[in-house]
């Protein structure tokens, strides 16, 4: 096989440090990912370094014992963020707790004719989000680039810092989110330009390589995958088609109960269509999910019953078919293990349902098959078009393995809102919205950590920028909320109270009939392809007029790491709020308008 030129990516753990990895293969350049603590032979081979970022703080010393060593290899290194902050203190710089910036800030570049910075203007648009920084660089380094900006205002900021003597650079900001305008340009001129790769690598050597791996891997042996039908398991299952004999190959699709309306009537019939019918194997296990659920109302406890019941239900259809000692396939993401702390030093936002501990168990005894463990959704679908998967298979909206049962929420119905009125009221002040916080809560994440905390209504006609207005300074001010949702009616709901509620299959079908006429609505309004995802959940609230509170979250993401709400057409939401309204029980119909970060997508 053909070797080609690589990129060692050093995860400290912040959130997007994989995002590095994924914006160095855009380059067509293989990039793998390293821990700080390998022996320095896992880096042999490698063409060029880049340290990402990390919750730790450079300036106090945390995570300060990694494997220096990696210094002194013979190639470029780059840091950014935290890595950018060793870089300095390793070669006598000075880095300090303070000088925080956050979000987008303007880089003036000192040395514009730097070959980090070819192509490059003399301001450029970088993306902070820092506590620490560097206020003093070593004796053979010099600046590259500085800001104006952070808390203080007035100092200037080491923004970009490097030697070339000993080719090792440092940017403060966090080139690999689309935040930094250039950021790709500056990785491009990092690996091609400093460390001289050859773009060579691209989708097919991917294919080409993991069709070898997963030879390697499985052996003698068989895989059994577990295919929702969803982009992933489709795009797992085809490359592994293409990897085994048929015989070595049985998709399993499992009805959980949780699934969208006629789901899985539409994935059998797909999965023929692709020419898998042969292998593939169905079970309706929705008694099982509901009754690992039931009486479950805490969101972790109610993702790992599922991931557990999976793995259950799996067992025992291994066995009924008579195929136990096979490995379980799964069409794992990279997302999927970032957030569940998969990594050793991130944070467990959620825990998705391919990662409870059974299978990290069985991931360690080497008998899990994830051939798209390394990748991103766009990556998935580039690999899935190479594989022939037809466009709307590739671009249906992703859907998350614990499916509806992350999105109906429960409850014990002692939740209580919030007593930040005041601090509302002064952002809402002057406004035609009024705020009202809600006794429940979704999780979100704010600073690369888990959060568990309120929603806030807000009711009122307004154009659609002023409510994403109040909602960010309602975000960023108000203590104890991390989500803001908008009522589709101009009309607050009256005698809200929490109230008691776990997933019953009433709740579940009322829920998988709103979702419907969701997407139902944005197939028919032509505006589907143009939404990366969107969930309906459903929030048991006591309030005149019924017991359940509907809340619709269109975003726009890439990767799923981070993403915006989508403007949905007033037309549409208009007949949302009225059919929807209309199904029995439903007392209120809101959209969310939280960002990720601090929201995340799904409500649990
Ligand atoms: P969050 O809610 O973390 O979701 O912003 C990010 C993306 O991941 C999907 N998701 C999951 N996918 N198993 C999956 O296969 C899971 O357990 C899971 N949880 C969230 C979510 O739908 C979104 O696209």
């Amino acid at each position: 096989m053909k070797q080609h030129q690589r990129i060692a990516v050093v995860d400290f753990g912040g959130q997007y440090a994989h995002l590095i990895a994924t914006k160095v293969r855009r380059q067509r350049v293989l990039a793998e990912i390293r821990q700080p603590e390998d022996p320095i032979e896992a880096f042999e081979g490698f063409d060029g370094v880049i340290l990402s970022g990390s919750p730790a703080l450079a300036s106090h010393g945390e995570d300060g014992d990694w494997n220096k060593g990696i210094l002194d290899l013979p190639v470029p290194v780059l840091g950014f963020c935290f890595g950018h902050q060793e870089i300095a203190k390793h070669y006598g710089g000075e880095v300090v707790h303070g000088g925080r910036e956050w979000g987008a800030a303007q880089m003036e570049l000192t040395r514009g004719d730097h070959p980090l910075f070819a192509g490059l203007g003399p301001t450029e648009q970088v993306w902070m989000s820092h506590f620490d920084s560097v206020t003093a660089v070593g004796p053979d380094f010099e600046e590259l680039g500085h800001t104006a900006s952070g808390e203080g205002g007035t100092a200037h900021r080491f923004a970009a810092i490097g030697s070339d003597k000993l080719r090792r650079y440092g940017f403060q900001y966090h080139a690999e989110v689309d935040g930094t305008t250039n950021g790709e340009t500056m990785i491009r001129n990092f690996v091609v330009g400093i460390c001289g790769c050859e773009p060579t690598w691209d989708m097919d050597a991917y294919i080409d390589r993991e069709v070898e791996r997963i030879r390697a891997h499985v052996g003698e042996r068989s895989v059994f995958l577990l295919a929702s039908g969803g982009v992933d398991s489709t795009v797992a299952a085809k490359l592994l088609r293409m990897a085994l004999p048929p015989e070595r190959l049985r998709l399993l699709h499992v009805d959980n109960g949780l699934m969208r309306k006629d789901e899985s009537a539409g994935v059998l019939e797909m999965f023929n269509d692709l020419g898998l019918g042969d292998v593939l194997e169905f079970v309706d296990a929705s008694d099982d999910f509901i009754g690992a659920l039931d009486g479950l109302t805490e969101p972790e406890a109610k993702r790992r019953a599922i991931g557990d019941t999976f793995i259950a239900v799996f067992e025992r259809e291994a066995r009924r078919l008579g195929i136990e000692g096979h490995l379980l396939g799964q069409g794992t993401i990279y997302p999927d293990t970032i957030e569940t702390g998969g990594t050793k030093r991130a944070h467990t936002i959620k825990t998705h349902h391919n990662r409870v501990p059974i299978i990290e168990q069985m991931i360690s005894e080497g008998r899990v098959v994830e051939p798209l463990a390394e990748l991103y959704k766009v990556e998935v679908r580039e690999l899935g078009k190479r594989l022939g998967i037809p466009h709307d298979a590739l671009w249906r909206h992703p859907f998350p393995g614990p499916g509806l049962g992350v999105r109906l929420l429960c409850s014990g119905g002692t939740d209580e809102a919030p007593a930040v009125q005041a601090e509302m009221d002064a952002i809402t002040d002057g406004t035609a919205l009024t705020a009202q916080a809600l006794p429940v809560k979704s999780v979100g994440v704010k600073a690369d950590l888990r959060c568990y905390e309120h929603p806030v209504l807000l009711t009122g006609d307004a154009p659609w920028d002023d409510a994403i207005d109040v909602t960010r300074r309602l975000l960023q001010h108000v203590p104890q909320v991390n989500r803001c949702i908008w009522n589709l009616s101009t009309t607050a709901p009256t005698a809200l109270g929490s109230r008691a509620a776990t997933m019953t299959r009433d709740r579940l079908d009322l829920l998988r009939e709103a979702d419907h006429l969701v997407m139902e609505g944005l197939v028919r309004h032509g505006i589907y392809g143009d939404i990366w995802q969107c969930p309906t959940a459903m929030i048991p609230l006591a309030m005149e007029g019924g017991d359940e509170f509907v809340v619709l979250r269109p975003v726009h993401s890439a990767r799923a790491m981070i993403a915006f709400p989508a403007e949905l057409p007033k037309a549409l939401l208009d007949e949302l709020a009225v059919q929807i309204g209309a199904l029995d029980g439903v007392g209120c119909v809101a959209i969310d308008l939280t960002s990720k970060p601090p929201g995340t997508i799904e409500w649990e």
